[in-house]
């Protein structure tokens, strides 16, 4: 059985990329050091595949300490590399901690990969490198941008790190997913988004609106050019966007991949913030508080995929609708509240 090492294996995307692993018949490793997950993700994993997955905690800027994950592992076929910090506003705030994070594990990975002899690795990138586009839906040749922000930034920054090792004769392959807006939950409800503090993100502030514990969700803006004046993004399914990486980790273990590969993940499909909020209305029959408001500093107004090169070369396929990824957002939210009211 292939042993994949993965990253940041007990946060959002990393925990259900994890199970998608088990369920294709690969042995994932997690390396996290929990400073944006919780413990309780291994457990949600372990009760979904009825056995637990080796997790190592150790922070991935250290050397010393993925060597000795790598020395105690032995054969690792493949990384997956989610690790990162990814809080937009505060990287604005503290953008070394970023650039220290987030640009720092990505070199020590490559350098232990290099010492081990470990060649294949799926790296997490983000839409956030298109900026704002000139053209939509975004292909994986529109043209990388300024990034927006420090977070941003590292994203864009990690992409040349690796396209420049792979122009030189390094054997080190690598598919980099350009994600747009992850969203939804693991349709057992066992693990799901884990926001620390008040959320960033529109989705946990709906559910947790929803569910009683934040007041309002705010809309950030509704004089955009957009239909309804509010942003437009493209709203992923989390286990669609997990299953991207086992069939990329796939295709680098069949040696098909080009030194490099960049793909778009998403669905091809524009959703405005208010359609968002009715989607989930709609799916959960629940009314959301809301209010228009201001627009948020480094709003992208508009961004959604094209994503044909992930369909046709990856067989990437979408399975659910927004209103399907909406309800398991929300059955993940009273997962949680559950949890919370019987611990
Ligand atoms: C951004 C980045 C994404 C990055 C992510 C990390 C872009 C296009 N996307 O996502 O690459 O991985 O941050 O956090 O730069 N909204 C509200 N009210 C809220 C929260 C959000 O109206 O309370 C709106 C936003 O204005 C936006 C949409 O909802 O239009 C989605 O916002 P959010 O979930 O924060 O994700 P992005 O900012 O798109």
């Amino acid at each position: 059985m292939n042993k994949i090492l993965v990253t940041g294996g007990a946060g959002y995307i990393g925990s259900h990329t994890v199970v998608e692993l088990v369920e294709a018949g690969y042995e994932p490793v997690i390396v996290d050091n929990f400073s944006n997950s919780q413990e309780s993700a291994l457990e949600g994993i372990a009760a979904i595949l009825g056995r637990s997955i080796t997790c190592h905690r150790i922070d991935c800027t250290s050397t010393y300490a993925l060597r000795d994950v790598f020395k105690k592992e032995g054969d690792i076929a493949g990384v997956i590399h989610f690790a990162a910090y990814k809080a937009v506003g505060e990287s604005v705030e503290e953008p070394l901690k970023y650039y220290q994070n987030n640009v720092g594990s990505l070199m020590a990975l490559m350098q232990v990969m290099e010492e081990f002899g470990v060649n294949n690795l799926v790296f997490s990138s983000s839409c956030t490198v298109y900026g704002i586009p000139a053209e939509l839906p975004v292909t994986e040749l529109t043209p990388v941008q300024k990034a927006n922000s420090p977070y941003g930034n590292t994203k864009k920054m990690c992409e040349e790190i690796l396209t420049d090792v792979a122009a030189s004769d390094s054997s080190l392959k690598t598919i980099a997913l350009r994600y747009f807006n992850p969203i939804g939950a693991h349709p057992s409800a066992k693990i799901g988004e884990l926001p620390l503090g008040v959320p960033n993100n529109l989705v946990p502030f709906i559910t947790q609106t929803a569910a009683g514990i934040r007041e309002q969700v705010t809309i950030f803006g509704n004089d955009y050019d957009t239909p309804d004046g509010t942003c437009i993004r493209d709203y992923v399914h989390v286990v669609d966007l997990a299953k991207a990486h086992v069939v990329a980790i796939e295709r680098l273990l069949s040696n098909k991949a080009e030194s490099i590969e960049f793909f778009n993940v998403g669905t091809g499909r524009g959703t405005t913030v208010l359609e968002a909020v009715h989607a989930f209305e709609k799916a959960t029959g629940v009314k959301l508080n809301y209010k228009i408001g201001s627009r948020r500093a480094g709003d992208v107004p508009k961004i959604y995929a094209d994503v044909t090169k992930a369909t046709e070369i990856l067989g990437f396929r979408t399975t659910s609708t927004l209103e399907e990824t909406m309800l398991s957002a929300w059955n993940w939210q009273l997962h949680l509240q559950e949890s919370t009211a019987n611990a």
